[in-house]
């Protein structure tokens, strides 16, 4: 097959993940007889500084001409203080909304190999195997009015039923390819738009009789996801509650940069990022850890391109890396055997090209 992929390495380890992303997409469309032609275009503060915008029409241009995106991480402190339109966050948002980007799939499971790298008993992260459905393109990072004096600052929590609707539905077809369970998790205690959500996904349940459904305030949800993370399948929530549990959940497998999302749509184009950010604390050093990102352009190769096969051997040959006990900083227990960016990523490789000597 022959794909575009357009690539947006962004800010901060931004770049240096995204090489070691493409780096293993490469070595999988020579062994598997694709051609990926990978396509650079900016965003976030690098966009900022090239074109003063954080989403340049020819990235979007450059999108729009691609099979799907991939995406490093934006943002950093050289910008913080910059006005909201000029901010790197800015451009993040701005793409998944013009590409109705709505469903962001965070998975989240724990790797046998890594379970001692985890602050949590291993008995709590054995058996952890849970996705996270995360709204993207609605609540309050959209809302109007959006804005501050210095006197009062105000965001707008508005979702249509036609919003919630879709991701619901996305996420009940999900729950019944899995194991069967919903959890949506709302505020309907004290928000009305968590009311209309309940309300939304006790009429979508009649046409998901197979699926179990539960709701859990979004409060005792982090607490659960803590206590007992092995109960939850699917997750379903909305935008800012997402973006804090997911982050939360990473916590379970041992870092933060394991963790790689998938933002989709009904079709099939799809932008692939790692739930991680620019970590301007590790940039530039050659340390961080690439996995997320890897593992989301392997969700890109399963959700966008429908190479199941591809996708599961990078998966596996993450894994088979990790079971080596080679560890970037993050995860190392021995932080002088840490394995660089670079290092770790050429043992991924290698382990992809040891499963077609071995088959
Ligand atoms: P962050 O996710 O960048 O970093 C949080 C912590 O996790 C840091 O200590 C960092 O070093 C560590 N970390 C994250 N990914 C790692 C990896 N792959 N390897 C090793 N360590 C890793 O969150 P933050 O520090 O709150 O935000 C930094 C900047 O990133 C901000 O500008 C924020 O807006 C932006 N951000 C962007 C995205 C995105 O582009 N998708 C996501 C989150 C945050
Ligand atoms: C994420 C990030 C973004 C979000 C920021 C950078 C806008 O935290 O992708 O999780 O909040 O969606
Ligand atoms: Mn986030």
């Amino acid at each position: 097959m022959e794909k575009r992929v357009a690539v947006l390495p962004g800010d901060g380890i931004g770049p240096e993940v995204m090489e070691a992303a493409v780096k293993v997409l490469e070595v999988v469309g020579r062994r598997f007889n694709h051609t990926f032609e990978f396509s650079y275009g900016s965003i976030g503060g690098d966009a900022i500084d090239r074109h003063r915008n954080p989403l340049p029409d020819e990235t979007i241009a450059l999108c729009e001409s691609s099979d799907a995106v991939l995406l490093g991480a934006v943002g950093g402190p050289k910008w913080d203080n910059n006005p909201s339109e000029l901010r790197p966050e800015k451009g993040l948002l701005a793409i998944r909304k013009h590409f109705d980007l709505f469903a962001n799939l965070r998975p989240v499971k724990a790797v046998p190999s890594l379970l001692q790298a985890s602050p949590l008993k291993e008995e709590v992260v054995r058996e952890v195997d849970m996705i996270i459905v995360r709204e993207l393109t609605g609540g309050l990072y959209f809302g109007e009015p959006s804005n501050h004096t210095n006197q009062s600052g105000v965001d707008t929590l508005i979702y249509t039923r036609e919003e919630i609707e879709r991701i619901v539905e996305k996420a009940f077809e999900l729950a019944r390819l899995r194991k069967g369970k919903l959890t949506s998790v709302d505020k309907a205690n004290v928000l009305e738009s968590s009311k209309l959500w309940r309300k939304i996904v006790d009429e979508k349940r009649k046409m998901f009789p197979d699926v179990e459904v539960e709701h859990q305030l979004v409060d005792s949800a982090a607490m659960k996801i803590i206590t007992n993370p092995a109960a939850f399948d699917v997750i379903v929530t909305e935008n800012m509650f997402g973006d804090i549990l997911s982050d939360e959940a990473s916590v379970i497998t041992g870092s933060l940069g394991l963790l790689p999302s998938a933002s989709v749509r009904s079709d099939r184009f799809g932008l692939y990022e790692p739930v991680h950010g620019s970590a301007p604390d590790v940039a530039g050093k050659g340390i961080a850890n690439p996995a997320a990102a890897i593992l989301s352009a392997a969700m890109m190769l399963r959700y966008s391109f429908g190479m199941e096969d591809e996708a599961a051997a990078v998966e596996k040959a993450v894994n088979t890396v990790f079971e080596d006990g080679c560890f970037t900083k993050d995860l190392a227990s021995n932080q002088e055997r840490a394995l660089t960016t670079t290092e770790w990523t050429d043992k991924v490789v290698d382990e992809l090209d040891l499963q077609f000597v071995s088959n």
